[in-house]
Order: C-alpha cells, then structure tokens, then sequence
C-alpha cells in the first residue's frame, strides 16, 4: 500500500533548496490555476515528463564517458517520464489547453530544460530531490482534484479509452478511478527520486569522510615524524 502523505523532511541545504524551489513553483502554479484541476494537470505533465529525460540523458552520456555501469537507473527514468507522457496524454481527454496555456508549455518545457539540466549538471542530489519534492505536490494535487470529484463539485465523467488500456481499468472505469492511479504513479515517481537523492547523499558523505580520515592519518604520520 503506498503511502500517500509521505513527506522527507529536508536534511541538509541541498534539500532545503529543493523544497523552496519547489513551493516557488507550486505558488506560481496555485496563482495561475487555482482550482482547475483538468488544465492544471495538462500543463503540469508537460513539466513532469522532463526530468526523467533530462536525467536519463545525462546519465547515459556520463556512463558512456566514464564507461561505467549505471545500475539500472537510465532504464527506470526513462520509464518514469513515459510514464509522465501517459498522463499527458490521459489529460488531453478532460482538458484541452487554452492558447495561453499552449503557450505557456512552449515556454515551460524551454526554460525547464535547460534549468534541470544546470541543476543536474551542478546538483544530481539537489536535482533528484527537486523531483521527489515535485511528486508530493503532484500527490496533494491530485488528492484535491479527487476530492472536487467525490464531493460533486467537478462532474466525473467515463475514464479516456487510452487510460482504460494503459492502466488495465476495469471498463465501466471513471476519471476518479483514473486520477486515483495517476496519483499512486506520482507517489512512486516521489519514493525513487527521493532514494536517488539518498544514495548520492550517502555517497558524498562517504566521500567526505574518507577524506577527513585520510587528512588525521597523515597528520598523524607528520605528528609522528616530528617526535621521532
Ligand atoms: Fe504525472
Ligand atoms: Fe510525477
């Protein structure tokens, strides 16, 4: 069972950049869209589905460079942003963008590109963080478009054919059973971004402590040498 309010709270300044660059851009997103749930979620899929290539991209390029192993990670980021397309795809069906929202995408997806690409390029932690923190908002979100639909307030309607296939839905499935597994997809996407960003903690602390102990055996030695 997946857990839906999973929050990590921030370590170190990494994470903590991660979380206001996150609620940044949640702010804007609150301001713009309000509660149009259907728009929101066509608009913000074309974001979502940019991480996991950019990433997967750059790890790719890395492992060939380095000629090293990249441990499966190419495979399940590629996989997350097909998946993110998917929802795209899905949203398509509630909601049709308006032609500022068109544009806005174009925008979105220019400017975004190349700014996960620096923050990867500078911060694989901060930037896999930044998606893990990205995927609790996209929980909440979904959470409350789901809400709007239980309580009536945003009419349901039968689930897209497309989603029906792809998630394996009962036929007689409707948009509430379809944000329903969305919503798990993101909290998935949330759990192996924010254990991508654990490992490459876990590794810079490693490395940081190999060098501190690297530094007191040679002052050690050089102590040594002076009483000897
Ligand atoms: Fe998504
Ligand atoms: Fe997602």
């Amino acid at each position: 069972m997946i857990d839906l309010n999973k929050h990590f709270q921030p370590k170190n300044l990494s994470d903590k950049i991660a979380l206001l660059f996150t609620k940044f851009l949640r702010l804007l997103a609150d301001t713009f869209f309000k509660k149009r749930y259907g728009h929101r979620a066509v608009v913000l899929e074309t974001v979502a589905a940019v991480p996991g290539m950019v990433a997967g991209m750059l790890i790719h390029l890395k492992s060939l460079r380095k000629i090293e192993d990249d441990k499966g990670w190419i495979k399940t980021l590629l996989e997350e942003a097909e998946n993110e397309r998917m929802h795209l795809m899905t949203f398509v069906h509630i909601a049709k963008p308006t032609a500022i929202e068109r544009f806005i995408i174009m925008m979105a997806q220019f400017i975004f590109i190349f700014t996960y690409g620096i923050i990867y390029l500078i911060s694989q932690r901060t930037a896999h963080r930044i998606v893990g923190y990205f995927e609790e908002e996209a929980v909440i979100s979904y959470t409350e478009y789901l809400n709007e639909l239980e309580a009536g307030t945003i009419e349901d309607q039968p689930a897209p054919e497309l989603a029906i296939n792809y998630w394996n839905l009962p036929l007689h499935s409707t948009l509430k059973d379809v944000v329903r597994v969305i919503r798990d997809d993101e909290a998935g996407h949330r759990d192996v971004n924010h254990a991508f960003a654990d490992i490459i903690n876990l590794k810079k602390t490693k490395k940081t402590l190999d060098t501190i102990n690297k530094s007191n055996k040679e002052k050690k030695e050089n102590i040594e040498k002076i009483l000897n």
